[in-house]
């Protein structure tokens, strides 16, 4: 039997979405072959500090720590660290004064990792530099799939559809309130959402009616992030679509979020999380045959214009009055929770969690070999 591939699963991180990333992360440790992997699990705290695995484990939930292999010999107090230095390629074992004691090799890394510090090409960047294969999107597309700004730009230059937005910064909104709130109710008008460019989960994100929570909602998401991304308020149905692949990306059947209790104003961290039992996710979305090829279509095509690779969820709008399709947005990590809705669509599709894993792994390696075919030298 062929060797068995270690895979670092890194998970926690400096984002707001630390707790769902433990959860994807628990998902991802009890859905995968065990016979054909043996997952390396690697936490980062709050802070950014990197544990030990012996410490990463007591952060997952029983199930999952009962499934991974018993870390012998790891003294919690030491850190781990991978690298920019591609000779070491693997999770390098830290004492306490900070040299290096060990390194263990990682065949891939799956940096199950959500929002800043994570979805957004920094812990990317960190691997390529390490030349250790991992799953997901690249730097650029990961970069451009964090920043609400950056990501429209690319979407409108690919002609997808998205609802009337403007954006300014932190610092504008602090030098001319009035000047700002007068752009907003002229290009817009109320109610609009109020975002930080740079966030997921619905963290720091608002809905506001009237300019006094226009007010607020800004201050809000100013805490978050330096830009400041607002857009009308549009009425309706929310879908979203899984896509992966590499060079030729396929799209799953849509799922919908369909909101059961009206108290949910939209689908805030709470909703997404906490099985309240307001919204349901449902797949296959309710839509005609021409309504879902024509957002697997569109998920593919926004998947590429921001150089996707591995994976990504979009999300779009359609809107109940006049049936219009709108992109919301585009996650290169989404959750991979339990209660998620990539791994979901694909379950839908004919992709259980494992087969999805396994695709994803080979994903990785196959972008990492394709990348290793690049001359680095003029000769
Ligand atoms: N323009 C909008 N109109 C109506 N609802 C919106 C709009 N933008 C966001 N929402 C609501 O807020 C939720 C979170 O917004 P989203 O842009 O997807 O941020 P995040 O990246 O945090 O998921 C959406 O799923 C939707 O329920
Ligand atoms: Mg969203």
């Amino acid at each position: 039997m062929a060797k068995k591939l270690r895979v670092g699963i890194i998970f926690g991180g400096r984002s707001g979405e630390h707790d769902v990333s433990i959860r994807s992360a628990a998902s991802v440790i009890e859905s995968i072959n065990r016979r054909k992997y043996t997952a390396v699990p690697i936490a980062i705290s709050r802070e950014g500090k990197w544990l030990s695995s012996a410490e990463a484990v007591n952060l997952l939930p029983g199930e999952a720590q009962s499934l991974l292999p018993i870390i012998r010999g790891s003294n919690s107090q030491d850190s781990v660290a991978i690298l920019g230095d591609p000779s070491y390629a693997g999770l390098l074992s830290l004492d306490q004064k900070g040299g290096a004691a060990n390194s263990q090799q990682l065949d891939v890394v799956f940096p199950v990792l959500h929002g800043p510090f994570g979805e957004d090409g920094t812990i990317q960047g960190l691997l390529e530099m390490a030349n250790i294969p991992y799953v997901g999107c690249g730097v650029l597309a990961s970069s451009c799939g964090m920043d609400k700004v950056a990501m429209k730009l690319l979407f409108l230059q690919a002609g997808l559809p998205l609802c009337k937005y403007v954006w300014f910064l932190r610092s504008q909104w602090q030098s001319d309130r009035a000047k700002i709130i007068k752009m907003i109710t002229r290009k817009l008008g109320l109610p609009c959402f109020v975002k930080p460019a740079n966030l997921g989960s619905s963290v720091g994100i608002s809905r506001a009616n009237d300019k006094a929570s226009l007010e607020r909602a800004v201050n809000f998401a100013a805490r978050y992030d330096r830009k400041i991304v607002v857009e009308e308020a549009v009425d309706a149905r929310e879908i979203e679509c899984a896509v992966i692949g590499n060079n030729e990306p396929r799209a799953s059947l849509p799922g919908e979020y369909v909101i059961h209790d009206p108290s949910a104003a939209f689908l805030d961290y709470t909703e997404k999380y906490s099985k309240t039992g307001h919204v349901e996710f449902v797949v296959p979305a309710a839509l005609s045959k021409s309504l879902t090829t024509r957002i697997q279509k569109m998920a593919v095509q926004a998947f590429q214009s921001i150089d996707g690779s591995g994976l990504a969820r979009v999300d779009f709008f359609l809107t109940r009055k006049s049936n219009k399709l709108l992109i919301n947005e585009l996650n290169t990590m989404p959750g991979l929770t339990d209660v998620s809705g990539y791994p979901k669509m694909w379950a839908a599709s004919g992709l259980s969690y494992a087969q999805m894993l396994d695709l994803l792994i080979e994903l990785a390696l196959e972008r990492h070999r394709e990348k290793s075919q690049n001359k680095t030298t003029r000769a």
